[in-house]
């Protein structure tokens, strides 16, 4: 486990880069869980996540649409990325039924899920990893862990 301390925004730009540059092709998608209460940087993290992979359109939080995907990035192997926030979902059988499994068999895909717990136990394939948010009490700084 790996934890970073975050103050500002490049620096959650910096973790977003070294993120990127870590992953490696693998069989699957590559899937990241954003964990973590409201407002704890998750959506600001796949905001950095898009940037780094120089995609132009602008992100915005997915909670009313539930996912959202983004094709044109400027990375060599990483084609798509695919935003997900599940705080409305109830089950993993939801997120099944929305295109789940033709976004994780591909292994040019990057897929983010905002509020995993809510879809406990969807098939993760062989590139995940969880990332959780924490703010800490004087909601200056935010701690990340990685695993
Ligand atoms: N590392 C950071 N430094 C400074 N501001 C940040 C940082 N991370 C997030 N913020 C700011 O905090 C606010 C809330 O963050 P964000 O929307 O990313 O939370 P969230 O975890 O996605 O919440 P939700 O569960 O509601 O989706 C935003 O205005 C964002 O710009
Ligand atoms: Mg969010």
């Amino acid at each position: 486990m790996i934890e970073k301390k975050i103050s500002n925004l490049n620096q959650l730009e910096a973790l977003a880069k070294e993120c990127v540059s870590s992953m490696k092709k693998a069989p699957t998608a590559q899937l990241l869980f954003l964990k973590g209460d409201l407002g704890s940087g998750k959506t600001a993290f796949a905001k950095k996540i898009a940037h780094v992979l120089g995609i132009q359109e602008t992100v915005t939080s997915p909670t009313f649409v539930v996912m959202k995907e983004y094709q044109e990035t400027n990375h060599s192997w990483i084609q798509r990325l695919v935003h997900i926030d599940a705080y409305r979902l109830n089950n993993k059988s939801e997120l099944e039924y929305l295109k789940w499994d033709s976004y994780l068999r591909d292994p040019h895909t990057l897929i983010l899920v905002e509020w995993p717990e809510m879809v406990e136990g969807v098939d993760q394939g062989s590139a995940a990893r969880t990332l959780s948010f924490q703010l800490s009490e004087n909601q200056k700084e935010r701690a990340i862990q990685i695993t």
